[in-house]
């Protein structure tokens, strides 16, 4: 059976680094409150102009391509995974075309929050797999510091997110012993305005039949970013966090015992769990849940916050980096995040 390898990976953080401390001189916060409930010590924070999620997907692709030994020119196929993207709409992946030269190849954006690296990884394997692809690049990237609300008002939720980016090359596996072997996705869109940004939107929620009967089309398309949304905050992200984490810590084990199961494999044999970084305490639950030791988890919250999309990449890289994740080794992903959505890879490296 044809399966699907990461035959190269990258990652980058921005250079200026945001302690728990720096974030006092916006809001009303403390080091030991944020450490205590989310692991967190400090984040990365991008220039403001000039680096964007697209450039920062770049520069860890072009370190993913090196590694596969490709360049972009050989690239059949781009996914591209984020919540921040430079712009409301076209996707970031047609941006990466661009700054990379790359040929005409199809360029897909995943819009699925924290599960967005895991549900691109998931379509690319399908590619391979099917044989109409051999080298997709898969990049998760965020620029969350230029939408988070730094006020006191926003700080349950502004702490928690960093900027970062982290990509692969997929490309067939030489033998069926080697790569992915099996990825698992769901959703539950009961929960979707627990965790999630209603602005700009077409939803307007944010007003009464009552209210919008005194407009005319044209005012109502005003609507869709207007300047009562942005004095209620409604243009950041809001989070019920305690929602989260309760969701969070029954269906990530959940989905890795799926993976396990479907490979009929245990906890045991995982020697790698990377789990999306959403909360240190969270992975620490996800950890005791499966009965795993610390060499059996790789976390990086505390230096890079959570960058959702990007988080798994990053930390991934981060083990292969540190010569945490060798060859022939089980390697778990795992994800829990908005929509709600969560899902799970496991692989051979
Ligand atoms: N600094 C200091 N105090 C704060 C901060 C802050 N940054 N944020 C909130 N507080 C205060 C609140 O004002 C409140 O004070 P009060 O009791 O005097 O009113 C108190 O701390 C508790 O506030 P909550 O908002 O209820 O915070 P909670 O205790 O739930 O902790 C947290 C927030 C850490 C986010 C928690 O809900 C949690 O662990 N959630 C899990 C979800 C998560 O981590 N999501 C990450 C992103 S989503 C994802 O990737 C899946």
């Amino acid at each position: 059976m044809l399966r699907t390898k990461i035959a190269g990976i990258g990652m980058y953080v921005p250079e200026q680094v945001v302690s728990n401390d720096d974030l006092k001189k916006y809001m009303d916060t403390n080091d030991a409150w944020i450490q205590e409930r989310t692991g967190i010590k400090e984040r990365r924070y991008a220039k403001r102009t000039g680096e964007t999620t697209t450039t920062m997907g770049v520069e860890a692709a072009k370190k993913a391509m090196e590694r596969a030994g490709t360049t972009a020119q050989d690239i059949d196929f781009i996914i591209f995974a984020t919540l921040s993207p430079d712009y409301y709409f076209p996707g970031c992946g047609v941006l990466v075309q661009r700054a990379l030269k790359m040929k005409e190849i199809g360029a897909l954006d995943v819009r699925n929050q924290c599960s967005g690296f895991i549900y691109a990884l998931s379509v690319g394997d399908q590619f391979i797999k099917s044989g109409m692809y051999k080298n997709i690049l898969v990049i998760g990237s965020e620029k969350h510091s230029f939408g988070l609300d730094f006020s006191t008002r926003g700080r349950n939720v502004s702490v928690i997110f960093g900027d970062g980016a982290g990509a692969v090359v997929l490309q067939p596996a030489e033998n069926d012993k080697q790569g992915i072997l099996s990825t698992h996705l769901h959703s539950d869109g009961e929960s979707a305005e627990l965790l999630a940004m209603y602005n700009p939107g077409t939803h307007a929620n944010y007003w009464t039949e009552k209210q919008l009967a005194d407009f005319d089309d044209a005012e109502i398309a005003n609507m869709f970013m207007s300047h009562n949304m942005i004095d209620n905050a409604q243009n950041f992200p809001f989070m019920d966090g305690p929602s989260v984490f309760k969701k969070a810590v029954v269906k990530m084990p959940e989905v890795i015992m799926e993976a396990l199961a479907a490979n009929q494999l245990t906890p045991a044999d995982i020697n790698m769990l990377i789990p999306h970084q959403a909360n240190l305490r969270i992975s620490q639950f996800v950890q005791n849940q499966l009965g795993l030791r610390d060499d059996q988890v790789h976390n990086n919250i505390q230096q890079y916050g959570n960058t959702t999309a990007a988080s798994i990449p990053i930390a991934l890289c981060e083990a292969w980096e540190k010569g945490k994740i060798k060859e022939g080794d089980l390697v778990c992903l795992a994800s829990f995040g908005s929509g709600f959505t969560w899902g799970s890879a496991l692989l051979r490296w």
